[in-house]
């Protein structure tokens, strides 16, 4: 017997909202995570994980228990080669996270840096690449959260590839969202967490890699004893085990969500995101917002709406009202422009979408009177 879980409709981008089954999930057997019986549940999640990236047997995937933060600080601190540049292309929060975290650790990087939700310049990347050839590898975003820009990783990829460089994507709010080719893209580390388009529980986070690429990190500093990505790869393939403590509930919840993310289908999965943008952005056209980006600039998994200028207006008090209706909205992330941001990803669909646009009417009315 199951108790019902209330159903809200998370807004926010991650955690996401979860079907039921997933939840349940958490509930599982005490295992000591050392067992066989659970190596076997990790081994068959990271194999899952490289299949959704539509990689093969020359990628692994290895898991850190953490949010996706700690997936960018392993990958930049561990990929770095010494006495070599890291490049960071900085369009967002989450770029600027990259480059804090370079900061951080002392590394020689080159920030190519723009507005928040301004677009890449290729042809800039291809240049600097080009220019200084101490840069062994470039850092990006497949979707700036910050905004709901989607970066274009396949043409920077192609760059990076053309001048022998290592190519580190953050595809944290995207991964299982909208299909990756990491192969086709030329990705050879790509970091994403178990709590966003996958739709299970926050407290994993896992890179996919290239072997041959993870393979030469083996002689690289040690810049971090907990965040390294080698030597956790090296434990995983070693024992089949983490080398720490893992989150076991939230790797069960995981194995579940895996396997409704391969019921649903890839693409089955973008196509439903889209529907869901699609309703979210004409709705909120129709009631009057405005949105910061083009409809052809965005991820169909996100996006930024200016506040509107009504005299009664409050993002708090919007908030609550729609957060006591059941769904959550989130604030915008763009320092000098009012802004909030609405996510359609998670075990949502148009229905809730709609729900959703009837309260966000009736708040707007309830201010107006
Ligand atoms: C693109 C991107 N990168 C990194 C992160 C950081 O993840 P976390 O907050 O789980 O540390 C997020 C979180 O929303 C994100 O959207």
């Amino acid at each position: 017997m199951w108790l019902k879980v209330k159903r809200n409709i998370l807004l926010n981008p991650g955690p996401a909202t979860t079907t039921d089954s997933v939840k349940r999930a958490l509930v599982a057997p005490d295992i000591c995570p050392r067992e066989k019986e659970f190596c076997e549940v990790v081994r068959e999640i990271r194999n899952n994980l490289v299949k959704i990236a539509h990689g093969d047997d020359s990628y692994t995937c290895v898991l850190f228990a953490g949010s996706g933060t700690s997936v960018m600080d392993a990958a930049i601190n561990s990929v770095t080669p010494p006495a070599k540049k890291i490049a960071i292309i900085n369009n967002g929060a989450y770029g600027e996270r990259m480059v804090k975290i370079a900061q951080a650790y002392n590394l020689d990087y080159v920030e190519i840096k723009y507005e928040f939700g301004a677009k890449i310049n290729p042809s800039q990347v291809a240049e600097i690449l080009k220019k200084d050839k101490d840069i062994a590898c470039l850092a990006m975003v497949h979707h700036e959260t910050t905004t709901g820009l989607l970066n274009p990783v396949k043409e920077i990829g192609k760059i990076v590839k053309e001048n022998n460089c290592v190519f580190i994507v953050d595809t944290i709010s995207s991964f299982a969202g909208i299909p990756i080719d990491i192969k086709d893209w030329q990705i050879d580390f790509m970091m994403s967490t178990s709590n966003k388009c996958i739709q299970g529980m926050a407290g994993v986070a896992f890179i996919i890699c290239k072997k041959s690429e993870l393979e030469k990190l083996k002689d690289y500093p040690r810049r971090s004893f907990y965040l390294n990505l080698y030597d956790q790869y090296l434990y995983f393939e070693k024992t089949g085990q983490s080398q720490f403590t893992p989150p076991v509930q939230i790797l069960y919840a995981l194995k579940q969500a895996i396997k409704e993310y391969f019921a649903e289908g890839g693409e089955n999965r973008y196509q439903r995101y889209t529907e869901n943008w699609k309703v979210l952005r004409q709705g909120l056209l129709d009631l009057g917002f405005k949105l910061f980006h083009e409809p052809e600039d965005e991820s169909h998994i996100l996006l930024t709406v200016y506040e509107p200028e009504l005299p009664g207006y409050n993002f708090e008090a919007m908030h609550d009202y729609l957060y006591a209706r059941g769904f959550t909205i989130y604030p915008g992330k763009i320092g000098n422009k009012n802004t909030f941001r609405l996510a359609n990803m998670g075990e949502i669909n148009t229905k809730d979408i709609k729900k959703f646009l009837k309260a966000l009417a009736s708040y707007l009315k309830s201010i107006q009177r």
